[in-house]
């Protein structure tokens, strides 16, 4: 298969952990230069570079930035068009994720979690469609969404549930709107993956998860990532506003 990506240049949102940092390294295994963002991560964001330089001798930068600002959001692109003059893919992984039940949701931690999930996913895209159109470019977008957008979470994560809903609708409505201009917008809804925001959870009831799963394993941050690199791909060029369900068959429709 051609995915046509080297030499491309792909910014990675919470690149410094979990996923993001699957994401990172599996693009960069194709040739693709990465920025590995993060927000407060600085010593994981480094060490995902020296081990894309290490292990694929790609090029690879810690762009610090926190997505509940959007001059910061800005500024990544910026510092990355700065060093390799553009960016054709962009992934909008990071996200907030917090817990309990319908009482403990403050208006603060509600609005925490639109402004990191839906807000900074919006004015990222935004960001990067601007800069594709100011250089008559085409390029992807690929946003992490989840099952529970879908499935609703049986362990109390309503606000999150309802932003990564939020980012299905603006994966169409986005997909729509720049397809005319060669770029597409996809979305991955994974299951439950193992990283940092799900150990508790895995750490207490993992048999009650497996048992949920037709395939019968939690997912690793490469099962993700490889199909973000698909999505990244121009293997990928004819799906648009599309979410890939990637579950173990937890969700089917
Ligand atoms: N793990 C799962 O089971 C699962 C299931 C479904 C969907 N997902 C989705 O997959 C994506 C990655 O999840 P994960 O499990 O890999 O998460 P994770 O291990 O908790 O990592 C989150 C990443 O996001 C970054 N981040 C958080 N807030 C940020 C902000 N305001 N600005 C910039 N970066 C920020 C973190 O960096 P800092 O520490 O520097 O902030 C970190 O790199 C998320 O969109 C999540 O919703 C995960």
């Amino acid at each position: 298969m051609e995915l046509n990506l080297k030499e491309k240049v792909a910014l990675v949102t919470g690149g410094s952990r979990g996923i993001g940092a699957a994401i990172c390294r599996a693009l960069a295994a194709e040739g693709v230069k990465v920025g590995v963002n993060y927000s407060s991560s600085e010593d994981e964001a480094n060490d995902v570079v020296a081990g894309i330089k290490r292990d694929f001798a790609i090029d690879a930068l810690a762009v610090k930035g926190n997505l509940e600002d959007p001059a910061a959001i800005a500024g990544i692109f910026d510092e990355l068009e700065e060093c390799w003059g553009k960016v054709d893919i962009l992934i909008n992984n990071a996200a907030y994720c917090p817990g309990g039940p319908l009482e403990s949701y403050t208006i603060e931690v509600w609005e925490k979690t639109f402004r990191v999930n839906v807000t900074g996913c919006f004015i990222a895209s935004r960001e990067h469609i601007k800069r594709l159109r100011a250089g008559a470019r085409t390029g992807k977008i690929v946003n992490i969404v989840s099952q529970a957008a879908f499935l609703g979470s049986t362990s109390g994560h309503l606000p999150y549930d309802s932003s990564k809903g939020a980012v299905v609708s603006m994966t169409r409505a986005l997909a729509r709107e720049v397809a005319p201009e060669g770029i597409n917008v996809n979305a991955i809804a994974p299951g439950m993956v193992k990283t940092e925001m799900v150990a508790a959870n895995l750490a207490t009831k993992l048999d009650y998860y497996i048992s949920r799963i037709p395939l019968a394993r939690i997912a690793e941050p490469e099962d993700i990532a490889n199909a973000a690199v698909f999505l990244a791909s121009d293997a990928a060029s004819y799906m648009t506003g599309t979410t890939m369900d990637l579950t173990g068959g937890m969700l089917m429709r």
